[in-house]
């Protein structure tokens, strides 16, 4: 099977056997890939920012869970299923915002109850068929959002929400992919996304390889970005969605949502439906993942500050679905969220 992408890199992909992981922690400086043949291995490469991004966190556990349904037929071919557990349990708990990874086990797992006969050959055919879905729904989003921006557009984005950050393509990044193709697009600004500088390494590395010229600032310029040279449309993703339309993404989407509606900057949440948690009703409730405080404290491998200084690191927060202009799936586009409107294109 081929998983067609216009990208000269893969962030995630399945070849000889093994679940193959371009290391996103090394981006710009280096393009490492890393081969995976154990589900353990596979989890802490997704807490450790080998890969993220809701949508290639969810695919890489995809094939995690292929990895471990191969380990547990070797340990034991009649009750695989039985050794199975403590593996698909690893990664589900490697981060907890976004929900594609949930959404992609609760598919494997469905997948993996239908199987009579040895299980390998259908759960990669599924894990597969996730990723080949996701590529497709980026492709149709990047359509639809689009179709949203008028000719000499200029887009502010935050963190990576692009070909790194899924199957292929991008969500934000594929609007922006897609506006760009048709000529719609004056500029691109990147915030640059502390701590891990998203928008600084992985942003501007892969609209740098698609020719799509991007201008970085410093995370506390958007505001006076907006005011002196203005921004048509803030461009971002998500890790997951409530009910109501209430978006949780990178620690910084927050604030941007709010110096965009004080200066009459348009909002847009690019992501596909596995981003959806209708069994969450509203933002507040959404779990937000907290990293250590080394990644503020030092940045390099040198300290910033002083000893004795402590840190909060929360790496998302919630935007509320009152800011927010528009979201778009790649079953259509909410505008101005709310629960009639999340159920009317996404179903209950
Ligand atoms: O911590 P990260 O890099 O995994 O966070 C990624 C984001 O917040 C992205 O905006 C989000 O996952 C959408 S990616 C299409």
């Amino acid at each position: 099977m081929t998983i067609h992408r216009p990208e000269s890199f893969r962030a995630v992909d399945w070849k000889d056997d093994a679940l193959v992981l371009l290391d996103q922690r090394e981006l710009p400086r280096q393009e490492i890939y890393r081969s995976y043949t154990d589900a353990g291995e596979v989890a802490a490469a997704i807490r450790c920012m080998v890969v993220r991004g809701a949508p290639a966190i969810g695919i890489a556990a995809a094939y995690g869970y292929v990895l471990a349904v191969r380990a547990a037929c070797a340990a034991a071919p009649t009750h695989w299923r039985s050794h199975l557990r403590p593996q698909i349990e690893r990664l589900a708990a490697s981060r907890p915002t976004a929900v594609n990874l949930a959404w992609a086990l609760a598919r494997m797992d469905r997948a993996a109850e239908r199987v009579d006969g040895p299980p390998a050959a259908a759960l990669l055919a599924e894990a597969i068929a996730i990723h080949e879905e996701d590529v497709a729904a980026n492709r149709r989003m990047g359509e639809i959002g689009a179709a949203y921006i008028g000719s000499g557009a200029v887009v502010l984005t935050h963190c990576n929400a692009g070909a790194l950050a899924t199957g292929g393509y991008g969500t934000a990044l594929g609007v922006v992919r897609a506006a760009s193709a048709r000529g719609s697009i004056a500029a691109v600004y990147a915030d640059e996304t502390r701590p891990w500088l998203q928008g600084a390494r992985l942003t501007a590395w892969e609209l740098a390889r698609d020719g799509i010229p991007v201008t970085l600032i410093a995370d506390a310029a958007a505001a006076h970005l907006m005011r002196t040279r203005g921004v048509d449309w803030v461009i971002v993703g998500a890790d997951r969605i409530a009910a109501n339309g209430d978006v949780a993404n990178k620690i910084g989407t927050y604030q941007l949502a709010l110096a965009a509606r004080a200066h009459g900057t348009r909002f847009m949440v690019v992501a596909p439906s596995s981003t959806f948690d209708a069994g969450i009703a509203e933002g507040p409730s959404i779990p937000i993942e907290l990293r250590g405080e080394e990644e503020l404290l030092d940045a390099g491998g040198r300290r910033l500050a002083p000893a004795g200084v402590s840190a909060w690191n929360p790496v998302f927060d919630v935007t509320p679905a009152g800011l927010i202009d528009v979201i778009v799936t790649e079953r259509g586009a909410i505008e101005r969220p709310d629960v009639a409107g999340m159920r009317r294109v996404l179903g209950a």
